[in-house]
């Protein structure tokens, strides 16, 4: 723990982090993640020391399913846990899933308000009753730890709740979570119900208690830590607050407000806090969900000044305006540097320094990309090299690929590119378009390259590092099938980047396809809507 002052927190203290980054934040708009990327966020959990990662829905998808169970064999340390509804096929899908891990959970779930159980499941409350008493046995046949979740609680009536929660318990739940689905309640309302949901169930005290809670109102942060302040010892969070629309409690800032004001509540996490901001940076990548520059804790300006009065400050004692040390969360990973003359042996020592163990082919393929962009970069820092190794890292899984691009462009001339792709099935295919702009002009080559109908959506042009040599980083989204599909890019030459993302979208688009109809077949045998909580 990077609070050395204070020491490790004890046992009573300690909130354990339940990241959902890979369910809740998976079911945000866009994100179509793959089996490799799943597992290289995982590991970087595994890396950040959260205490539970929730992989995944894997009754949803054949590929979720895959997914949790990847996870499950390969990455060790933290709890993993599937989710489940109340279904024994559910329960059983998430078991098969989860069970090679050293340490699984099931979390199996149902709602208690009255406005979910008319009009979402059409049932009755003695119904989920036999439910939620069924799914927690079952689940605890299986497994000793099992999460069991009223869902939208802080909207159902609190003695009905506390009557559902008491039998999870009863059959063995080992943790009740307090579900503000909708992002509803506030902190004073959620303080109070945690308050009397202890009077009213019996044993609540001998479980663990946790929290999750939406950003509807924006008060996710701040739902959870009163959450925390009325007894319960599990936050659920996500990685930049990802999640179903306004997203989830952020991981990052329940992790610093705990950090930073244990002065206050003498809570705190075992989390490794100097992870954070590549976590961050490696969510983002991944989703295309890009950082707000002012996000607290990992946004570029969260340890900026600008006004002079402020930056004279901290010139002279860094706490007059800074509440927190940007090295304690990582924000000043810069440390590593390679020049164009490193060896792969070099290269080798730093990527394991960053945590990643790149061998073989693949050591080789980053090699050659680090060799490139050495050419072009005076230095290249420990974030260059995670961005070009987490782009390599998925090249390699990506269905489309691109071989060349050439762009012809000046004030005289329209923009006219050529490029050449790589098909799913191997094959390769060149195309050429003019096109408003050189990026929309190698756009519209590579839609025809490859054969695809979609739409572009969102462009973003960023830079890895600072510096007028800083590679670029580009995110593209596209519209192919009704659907959002988002894919990065990095390249110290925008054009290649942007054509780079613009192949991974499309890839990704793919994947989401293929994933969407096994769904469909998985759903033609289960015939029930698998609803995404
Ligand atoms: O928001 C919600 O209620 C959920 C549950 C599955 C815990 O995500
Ligand atoms: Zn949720």
């Amino acid at each position: 723990m990077s609070n050395d002052a204070a020491g490790p927190v004890a046992e009573a203290n300690r909130v354990h982090i339940f990241d959902t980054t890979l369910r809740d934040g998976e079911q945000s708009p866009g994100i179509s993640l793959n089996v490799q990327e799943k597992v290289e966020i995982a590991q970087q959990l595994a890396r950040l020391n959260v205490d539970v990662i929730e992989a995944g829905f894997p009754i949803t998808s054949p590929g979720d399913s895959e997914a949790v169970e990847a996870i499950a064999r390969g990455v060790e340390g933290p709890v993993i846990c599937g989710l489940a509804r109340t279904h024994k096929a559910d329960i059983d899908a998430a078991w098969g899933a989860i069970k090679d891990s050293p340490h699984p959970r099931i979390h199996t779930f149902i709602s208690t308000s009255d406005i979910h159980i008319e009009h979402q499941l059409q049932t009755t409350r003695e119904d989920v009753k036999g439910q939620a008493k069924a799914a927690v046995a079952l689940a605890k046949s299986y497994c000793e730890d099992v999460e069991f979740s009223p869902m939208d609680a802080t909207r159902a009536e609190i003695e009905f709740t506390a009557e559902v929660c008491a039998i999870a318990v009863a059959e063995g739940a080992t943790v009740i979570n307090v579900p503000d689905t909708v992002g509803y309640t506030t902190p004073a309302e959620y303080m109070e119900y945690f308050r009397r949901l202890y009077e009213l169930v019996p044993g609540l005290d001998a479980v663990r208690v946790s929290v999750h809670c939406h950003d509807d109102l924006g008060l996710a942060v701040a739902n959870s830590y009163a959450g925390l302040l009325a007894g319960a010892r599990q936050v659920e969070c996500a990685v930049n607050g990802i999640g179903e629309r306004a997203g989830n409690c952020s991981l990052e800032e329940i992790v610093m407000l705990l950090r930073t004001r244990r002065d206050e509540h003498g809570l705190d996490t075992s989390l490794n806090a100097r992870e954070l901001a590549r976590s961050s940076r490696l969510v983002s990548r991944l989703t295309g969900y890009g950082v707000p520059p002012n996000k607290a804790v990992v946004g570029r300006n969260a340890f900026a000044h600008e006004s002079g009065i402020h930056q004279d400050g901290v010139l002279k004692e860094r706490s007059t305006y800074e509440i927190m040390d940007a090295t304690e969360v990582g924000l000043d990973s810069n440390s590593i540097v390679l020049g164009k003359h490193s060896g792969r042996h070099a290269l080798k020592d730093a990527l394991e320094e960053l945590g990643f163990k790149v061998e073989g082919n693949a050591l080789n393929q980053a090699f050659k990309r680090f060799k490139a962009v050495a050419d072009k970069k005076k230095q290249v820092t420990a974030l260059d090299l995670e961005a070009i190794v987490s782009d390599e890292i998925r090249e390699s899984s990506d269905a489309y690929a691109l071989t060349s691009f050439e762009v012809e462009d000046g004030s005289d001339r329209d923009p006219r590119a050529q490029v050449t792709v790589t098909t799913p099935d191997g094959e390769s295919s060149s195309a050429e378009s003019s096109g408003d702009g050189p990026v929309d002009a190698i756009f519209s080559a590579i839609q025809r390259a490859a054969g695809a109908e979609c739409e572009l959506r969102e462009y973003r042009v960023g830079a890895v590092t600072g510096g007028d040599d800083a590679l670029g980083e580009v995110t593209v989204t596209l519209r192919a099938n009704g659907r959002l599909s988002s894919g990065q890019g990095v390249a110290t030459s925008i054009l290649e980047a942007s054509a780079r993302a613009y192949v991974r979208a499309l890839s990704n688009a793919l994947e989401g396809a293929a994933i969407r109809e096994a769904e469909d077949a998985t759903a033609e045998g289960a015939r029930e809507p698998t609803p995404g909580p």
